[in-house]
């Protein structure tokens, strides 16, 4: 069964040799990467909209080197949590390592990636990722058939919450990290006087709290390669005075506290 909704007209659409269509004819056509485009020229607000491909290229390699595995695994002990079997969506799955790593460790699951950002799917689609299929699209309206997923996670992205409670499953988990208030620490006070910690990720709306854990873990950068990605991928480093910055790549080694929120929701009953 396919899972994407055309974003004319609502009909779910076919997979064809070239891309996806509709009964009304609409036609979408798939990249030599694997991607298509759900997203349409009125759902944005600049020409390319989302992270751009430095950012993109400096993530892939950061967290492609390992440096967030116990996030990652503690993503996937969630989704495995939900059964054996089971449809995955990802929403701002950006370059798709996340999504990658589930799906690879899930082979009984099929899984979907979408991000506004074409670079981010340019990169994702060249991972080959078996059982997923990824569109450009936006989180504010998902091209997706309802009801349809077992688990919806987002990392770092921004979420409609009423579009995810549409395309989850009536059981379905819906699974967010958000950065918890130590996030990247130490980098943050190379930066700035007074270190604003992150606040709590409030319960989205129609959804109830059914689980949450604070992963929490030192990163040790002995690599400026590593720390270079770190901050090309992290965007409150555009503020960090040059003479710091090389600084901070010049020492042998430098400690990052990762701190992340992992709150898994389900959908409330109506009268909540
Ligand atoms: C901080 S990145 C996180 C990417 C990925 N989840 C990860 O952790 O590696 C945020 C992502 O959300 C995407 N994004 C921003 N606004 C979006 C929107 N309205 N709809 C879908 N994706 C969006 C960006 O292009 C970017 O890839
Ligand atoms: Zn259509």
């Amino acid at each position: 069964m396919g899972i994407w909704q055309c974003p004319v007209c609502a009909a779910p659409l076919q997979t064809t040799e070239t891309g996806l269509n509709c009964v009304s004819g609409h036609q979408f056509d798939r990249a030599k990467e694997g991607y298509t485009n759900l997203l349409l020229a009125n759902q944005k607000r600049r020409p390319d909209p989302g992270d751009n491909r430095d950012m993109l290229s400096a993530r892939r390699d950061f967290l492609q080197a390992g440096h967030y595995q116990p996030l990652v695994d503690e993503l996937l002990a969630q989704c495995a949590g939900g059964g054996d079997q089971g449809l995955l969506l990802d929403v701002g799955c950006g370059e798709g390592y996340y999504l990658d790593y589930l799906l690879h460790h899930l082979p009984q699951w099929r899984g979907a990636g979408i991000d506004i950002s074409r670079q981010a799917l340019r990169l994702a689609g060249k991972r080959n990722i078996s059982n997923a299929q990824l569109c450009i699209a936006s989180s504010k309206r998902i091209p997706v058939i309802s009801g349809l997923f077992d688990s919806v996670i987002t990392v770092f992205a921004p979420i409609d919450a009423a579009e995810i409670h549409r395309v989850l499953k009536e059981d379905g988990k819906f699974i967010r990290v958000t950065p918890g208030a130590e996030h990247l620490h130490e980098l943050k006070a190379e930066i700035y006087q007074q270190v604003q910690h992150h606040e709590k990720a409030e319960t989205p709306a129609g959804f109830s709290l059914y689980q949450q854990e604070t992963v929490q873990f030192p990163m040790v950068f002995s690599d400026p390669q590593a720390l270079e990605n770190l901050l090309a991928m992290t965007p409150f480093v555009y503020k960090l005075d040059a003479k710091v910055r090389a600084a901070l790549l010049a020492r042998k080694s430098f400690t990052v506290q990762a701190e992340f929120c992992l709150a898994v929701y389900q959908k409330a009953p109506l009268n909540e």
